[in-house]
C-alpha cells in the first residue's frame, strides 16, 4: 500500500515547464521571474509590497531587522509554532517571551498577550509575531488594537495561512498578508505548505519603508539605485550601505512559486473540502476534540485533532503507512529555550495540547479513498481503546 504522509507537495507539468523556461533562459537568479512572482502574490494577499527571499525562517529574520530587533527587544510570540517565529528574536540578540495558547483555537491567548504586556512596565515590549497556526487566522485586530496602544509592532507569522481570513469588527474579511492590521506577514514556500517554490518565503507589507529596507537587506545591505547611493563612481558603482545578507530566492524557485500560486485557491478549496469531510466524520465523537473554527476563512495548512491516546494512534497509524505529525513540541520546552530558564508547567494549556494532539493527512491530492481509510482506522482505533 501506498504511504500517506500529513502533507505533501502537488507538482503539475505547467510548473515543470515554467521551471525548464527558465533553466533556458538568461537568469537563473537576479532576474525578472522573482519580481512577476513578488507582484502576483502581493495581488493574491491584497498586499502592496511583497519581497521574496530563500525560506520562511529568512523572512522572519529580515522582518525582526527590519524592526530594527536588537539585544534590549523584548518581543512575544506563542508556544505552539515552529522554532522559528521564535528564533528570529535569538538571531537579532533579542529576548523571547511566550503567550499561552488559547484552548480551542490553539492560537495566542488575546487576553493573556494583554496580561503580559500589562504586567511589564511601559514600552518593554517591542512586538508580538502572532502566528496563523494550522491556517486559522488570527484575529490580528483586536492584536493590532493591544499594539498600538502599547507601542508595539506586529509580524505575522502566517506560514500556515495564504488564503486564510477572518472577519474583523465591521464584518469584513481580513486576509493573511494584506497587511490591514500587522506591520510585515511572513510567509513558508516549503514542500509541505499550500504553494511551494522548493524553499522560499515572503514577506509582505504596506509600509514603503520597511519595504525598502527589506530589499536591501535581503542582498547583503547592497543598493545599485542611483537615487539611493551616497556617492556614484560609475555605472559599475555600488553601495552596501547596511549589514545585510545573501537571502535571495532563485529564478528557478520564483517560477516554481508563480506557477503554483495560479491553482492556491484551488488547493484551498480542495484542503477546506477534506477538513469538512473530517469535521463530518468525528463530529459526534466525543473521544475526538478539534480546533474551533468560528468562521470558514481557515486555510488547513494542517487538520489538528486531539486525542487522549494520542501516541499509541500515531504508532498505530504508522504500521499503517499512514504517517501523521505533531505540530508542535512546545517551543520553550526546546533545550535550548529552557536554558534561557522555561520550563514544565510555564504554559500549561499549549503543554496539555501538545500530550494529545496529532496532525491528520491534509494534502489537496489526497484521494478520497486515502481520506476514508484514515478514517475508518482512526475510528476504529479511537472506539476500541
Ligand atoms: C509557523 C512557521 N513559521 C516559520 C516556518 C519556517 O519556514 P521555512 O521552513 O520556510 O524556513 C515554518 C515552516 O515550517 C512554520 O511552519
Amino acid at each position: 500500500m501506498k504511504a500517506i504522509p500529513y502533507g505533501r507537495q502537488c507538482i503539475s507539468q505547467e510548473d515543470i515547464e515554467s521551471v525548464i523556461a527558465v533553466l533556458k533562459s538568461e537568469y537563473l537568479t537576479q532576474g525578472p521571474v522573482i519580481k512577476e512572482f513578488e507582484d502576483d502574490f502581493a495581488r493574491y494577499v491584497g498586499a502592496k509590497h511583497a519581497v521574496a527571499v530563500s525560506n520562511g525562517t529568512a523572512a522572519l529574520h529580515l522582518s525582526a531587522l527590519a524592526l530594527n530587533v536588537n539585544n534590549a527587544s523584548n518581543v512575544i510570540t506563542t508556544p505552539i509554532t515552529f522554532a522559528a517565529s521564535a528564533n528570529c528574536i535569538k538571531y537579532c540578540g533579542g529576548n523571547v517571551y511566550f503567550v499561552d495558547i488559547d484552548p480551542e483555537t490553539w492560537v495566542m491567548d488575546i487576553d493573556k498577550l494583554e496580561k503580559l504586556i500589562l504586567s511589564k512596565p511601559p514600552n518593554f515590549f517591542s512586538g508580538v509575531i502572532p502566528v496563523d497556526f494550522a491556517g486559522y487566522a488570527v484575529n490580528t485586530e483586536k492584536i493590532k488594537q493591544l499594539a498600538e496602544k502599547h507601542n508595539m509592532w506586529i509580524i505575522e507569522d502566517a506560514c500556515h495561512a495564504p488564503g486564510a481570513y477572518f472577519l474583523n469588527a465591521n464584518n469584513e474579511k481580513v486576509f493573511c498578508g494584506s497587511g490591514k492590521y500587522s506591520d510585515l506577514t511572513i510567509f513558508s514556500f516549503h514542500p509541505v505548505k499550500h504553494i511551494t517554490s522548493g524553499e522560499g518565503g515572503m514577506i509582505t507589507t504596506n509600509n514603503d519603508d520597511l519595504y525598502k529596507k527589506l530589499i536591501l537587506l535581503r542582498s547583503h545591505g547592497i543598493t545599485k539605485q542611483s537615487k539611493d547611493l551616497y556617492e556614484n563612481h560609475g555605472g559599475w558603482y555600488y553601495e552596501m550601505q547596511t549589514l545585510g545578507f545573501n537571502y535571495r530566492l532563485t529564478d528557478l524557485q520564483a517560477a516554481l512559486g508563480k506557477s503554483q500560486l495560479k491553482r492556491a485557491d484551488d488547493g484551498l478549496q480542495r484542503r477546506r473540502e477534506i477538513a469538512a469531510k473530517y469535521h463530518h466524520a468525528f463530529k459526534n465523537n466525543s473521544k475526538i476534540i478539534k480546533q474551533s473554527v468560528l468562521e470558514d476563512g481557515h486555510a488547513f495548512h494542517l487538520y489538528v485533532i486531539q486525542v487522549v491516546e494520542r501516541k499509541n494512534l500515531f504508532d498505530f497509524l504508522r504500521t499503517k503507512a499512514i504517517y501523521c505529525q505533531i505540530h508542535y513540541i512546545p517551543v520553550h520546552l526546546q533545550p535550548y529555550y529552557k536554558l534561557m530558564g522555561y520550563k514544565k508547567n510555564d504554559f500549561p494549556i499549549a503543554e496539555a495540547y501538545y500530550e494529545t494532539c496529532i496532525s491528520l493527512p491534509m494534502f489537496p491530492t489526497l484521494t478520497s479513498d486515502e481520506q476514508a481509510l484514515v478514517i475508518q482506522l482512526i475510528t476504529e482505533y479511537i472506539n476500541g481503546s
